[in-house]
């Protein structure tokens, strides 16, 4: 009998390695290929509860509060009395401006010193959160839109679960925004201090980089072997580059443990474990294969639009209730006829 099944190969992953991870952990070594970050750390008590509450609870509107966040905020009717008075009536409900002024206010002079950021916890950024934000994107120009972000993100709250496992203590990170061409991306898999495989992290069909693989090549792996092998205390690592034009500098954008909890995106764990042969592969999206990846990204943690805007607006609630409680009522009337 021949077995038709791939047995999974066993990847075991250290807390150490995982630590390693940690932003704070690495980016001081590497400066110079990240971009410009700063980092609150320790994050206190009443941050983390914040982010752990359920619902998401903005200060008041103020002046620079963006017209996004200033609008959500009259939706629900909050202005600084009603929003005093609501802080009265629950007492362990955390909230910026009393209980972390300095956190906020340190978001605030960061995003004044850097313009737009994009912010992370200790391992993971709100990628699958960017419906919250009218940019669709992680760039917070304001302190409120990140405390959107982050209240909004199923990532964070896993590196919420991480963090209390493994007893560590939380930072935010708040990068300097720019502008990047997600085609340029890739994530680079190294085992043993031997890059095993190269991905494009984008999912879409990029016709021009084809041509370009072989010096792409070259370059990673000049970066694996001058810039992370005598800087990172690790010999496996997975990690997410950005190779602008001209294409002469590659620069870090993070670090991820060597587990198969980091996804493989064009290879499966199993090839990436068990390559031996000399000349690894850098997968690209061809026109050909173009149908299998096309499902949207982060769908799994996404909800749909008038849910979304709903929660933002206390009368769209009220339709979207009244709507669903219709629909099964019909339903319900229907399945008794039959
Ligand atoms: N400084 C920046 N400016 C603009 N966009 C950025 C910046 N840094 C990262 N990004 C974008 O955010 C995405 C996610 O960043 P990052 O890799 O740090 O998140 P992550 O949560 O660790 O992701 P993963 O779970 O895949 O490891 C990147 O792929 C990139 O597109
Ligand atoms: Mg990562």
């Amino acid at each position: 009998m021949t077995t038709d099944y791939a047995v999974l190969s066993d990847l075991p992953c250290s807390k150490e390695q995982i630590e390693n991870c940690i932003y704070s952990k690495w980016y001081p070594a590497f400066k110079r290929f990240t971009p410009k970050s700063r980092i609150i750390k320790p994050l206190p008590n009443e941050f983390i509860r914040y982010l752990e509450q359920d619902g998401i609870k903005l200060p008041p509107p103020e002046h620079e509060a963006s017209v996004y966040t200033r609008v959500t905020i009259d939706h629900d009717g909050n202005t600084r009395e009603n929003w005093e008075k609501q802080g009265k009536q629950e007492s362990d409900e955390m909230r910026p401006i009393e209980h972390f002024l300095q956190v906020h206010q340190q978001i605030k002079d960061i995003i004044q010193e850097l313009g737009p950021v994009t912010p992370k916890l200790n391992w993971s950024s709100p990628r699958d959160a960017t419906w919250i934000l009218p940019n669709n994107t992680t760039k917070c120009s304001e302190v409120n839109e990140v405390y959107l972000l982050l209240n909004a993100s199923n990532y964070i709250m896993h590196d919420l679960e991480l963090g209390h496992e493994l007893n560590c203590e939380f930072e935010l990170v708040l990068r300097q925004w720019f502008a990047l061409n997600p085609a340029l991306e890739f994530r680079i898999f190294v085992k043993d201090g031997k890059v095993v495989g190269v991905s494009q992290r984008d999912l879409n069909y990029y016709h021009y980089l084809h041509p370009l693989a072989d010096q792409f090549k070259n370059l990673f792996d000049r970066f694996v072997k001058e810039v992370m092998i005598p800087r990172f205390p690790d010999k496996s690592f997975v990690i997410d580059v950005y190779l602008p034009r001209p294409f002469e500098k590659v620069y870090l954008i993070d670090i991820n443990p060597f587990t198969r909890k980091t996804d493989p995106l064009l290879f499966s764990w199993n090839e990436l474990i068990n390559f031996e042969a000399e000349g690894y592969d850098l997968r690209l999206i061809s026109e050909n294969n173009i149908g299998r990846f096309a499902s949207k990204e982060h769908s799994e943690n996404q909800v749909p639009r008038d849910v979304v805007d709903a929660s933002l607006d206390p009368n769209a609630i009220r339709e979207l209730a009244e709507k669903w409680t219709k629909l099964l009522e019909q339903q319900q009337a229907e399945s008794d006829s039959e």
